[in-house]
């Protein structure tokens, strides 16, 4: 009898000792799942295609909200407008063919190589197809 209730109390406490572990888990995830926010972990977004109709020539551009889209000979690439620095839209100075931002004035090249300024990183640069057969334009990917 003694030893019976014995086992009973060992198997109360190991099943006491695994529920508590497990709640500890859990709660580890729930303070941890801020953190990893925190430290840059990011769900991957869903691609956004932005169809862009006209033409460009071969020096052309055009000028959207996001990014701004290039073309020359060999084709067509979009360059992101978000400053590296803070996040300022950029502007583009046609004459001298580079991005410039209006809050610290970093600049960049047409192809979202950083030249000067605060900003340390090169602008985002996004895949660019022309637009299918019997359509004028681009299609660009966010
Ligand atoms: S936000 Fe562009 S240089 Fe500071």
């Amino acid at each position: 009898m003694l030893e019976k209730m014995k086992s009973m109390e060992h198997e109360a406490g190991s099943r006491r000792r695994f529920l508590r572990r497990g709640f500890g888990w859990i709660i580890l995830g729930a303070m941890a799942y801020p953190l990893f926010r925190f430290l840059g972990f990011r769900v991957p977004r869903k691609p956004v295609h932005v169809r862009i109709e006209k033409e460009l020539g071969l020096r052309g551009f055009a000028l959207e909200h996001e990014f701004i889209l290039f073309a020359n000979q060999d084709g067509a690439w979009a360059v992101s407008r978000r400053c590296t620095h803070l996040g300022c839209t950029l502007a583009f100075d046609e004459a001298a063919r580079l991005l410039v931002c209006p809050c610290h004035h970093s600049q960049f090249d047409m192809s979202g190589k950083r030249l000067a300024g605060p900003a340390q990183r090169d602008l985002a640069v996004y895949p660019v197809e022309k637009a299918p057969e019997g359509s004028k334009g681009y299609i660009v990917t966010l």
